[in-house]
């Protein structure tokens, strides 16, 4: 069955200014084993493609018009209020784009991800190795375990000690892997990562990317990477998908796509990124305004 099967999506937005079509007809389909990357410059509509998959939209300022977004055969958009809590985290795994939504300053690290796996050992005891009569106890315990093995699986050192430790005593590298360690803790089948390392400097972001690629071929997850940067998505994705407003102009394997891009846009997107040769003053822009999102 196929993992994620996004089809003709098709997404309004409400603002004082009335209300604009942001998606249109978007397909995308996910197969288990895959890592997604989607491109597309400011405001196209990447974050709000992923943010439908966990149907995190609220409505209003929110509306589909039409399409559906199939997760493992179940439209999420159908689903109840009390389905989507049971997949979100246990199933679809996300780190968001939106710093303000990230680790809460007033607990600590570990008190934040034993939470999120206690969530998802509640509804899967298996998830945290335990069967179905577990006690309250025992999924405590459990949780705890988890989100050290988990913590430690991210690359944090001594992991045991620090998982004490308040968010402002992490680096910004290391509080972007207890994200990764929390949206993986559920072992979700899905992740959706949201520029998960823009703002990370180079050499952590190779790590963190090593991580999701290493998640994907240990349980054969799938993955949809949200990013500005090709050379994130050169490195690690097998297939991308690239968005320019509100529709996918091309998809399919990275090599492919990459190689042959068949669209102008595709082109100078690629012809945007800066090489080794580039010389002072020759970076290019893309030409044209960003769109009104009007229809
Ligand atoms: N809550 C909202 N209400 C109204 N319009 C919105 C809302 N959120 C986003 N939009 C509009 O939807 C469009 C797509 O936004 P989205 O955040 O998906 O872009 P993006 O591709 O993720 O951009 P970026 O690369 O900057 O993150 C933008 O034009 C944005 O202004
Ligand atoms: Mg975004």
């Amino acid at each position: 069955m196929t993992l994620l099967d996004i089809r003709n999506l098709n997404l309004a937005m409400r603002s004082y200014e009335g209300e604009t079509q942001i998606l249109h007809g978007i397909d995308l389909k996910i197969e288990r084993g895959e890592i997604w990357g989607m491109v597309g410059e400011t405001g196209s509509g990447k974050s709000l493609t992923g943010l439908s998959v966990s149907r995190l939209i609220p409505s209003p300022p929110g509306r589909y018009l039409a399409g559906s977004i199939e997760f493992q055969g179940k439209d999420v958009l159908k689903a109840t209020d009390k389905e989507m809590r049971a997949l979100r985290g246990r199933h679809i795994g996300m780190i968001f784009q939106d710093p303000t939504t990230n680790l809460n300053p007033a607990f600590r690290i570990g008190t934040q991800l034993v939470d999120v796996a206690l969530h998802a050992g509640h509804a899967d005891p298996s998830v945290l190795g335990l069967s179905g009569g577990a006690s309250r106890g025992d999924l405590k315990r459990a949780a705890r375990r988890v989100a050290v093995e988990m913590l430690d699986k991210v690359g944090i050192p001594k992991a045991a000690e620090r998982i004490h430790d308040y968010p402002h005593q992490f680096s910004g590298g290391m509080r972007q892997r207890v994200l990764i360690a929390m949206a993986m803790i559920g072992k979700p089948d899905l992740l959706i990562a949201d520029e998960p390392t823009t703002a990370l400097d180079v050499s952590v972001q190779a790590q963190i990317l090593r991580l999701i690629h290493d998640l994907v071929a240990e349980r054969n997850i799938g993955v949809l990477l949200i990013t500005h940067n090709l050379g994130v998505v050169a490195q690690i994705c097998s297939h991308v998908a690239v968005m320019y407003r509100g529709r996918i102009l091309e998809a399919g394997p990275v090599g492919d796509v990459l190689k042959r891009p068949s669209h102008s846009y595709t082109q100078a997107l690629l012809n945007s990124v800066p090489t080794a040769h580039t010389k002072r003053g020759e970076l290019k822009g893309l030409s044209g305004v960003m769109p009104e999102t009007a229809a």
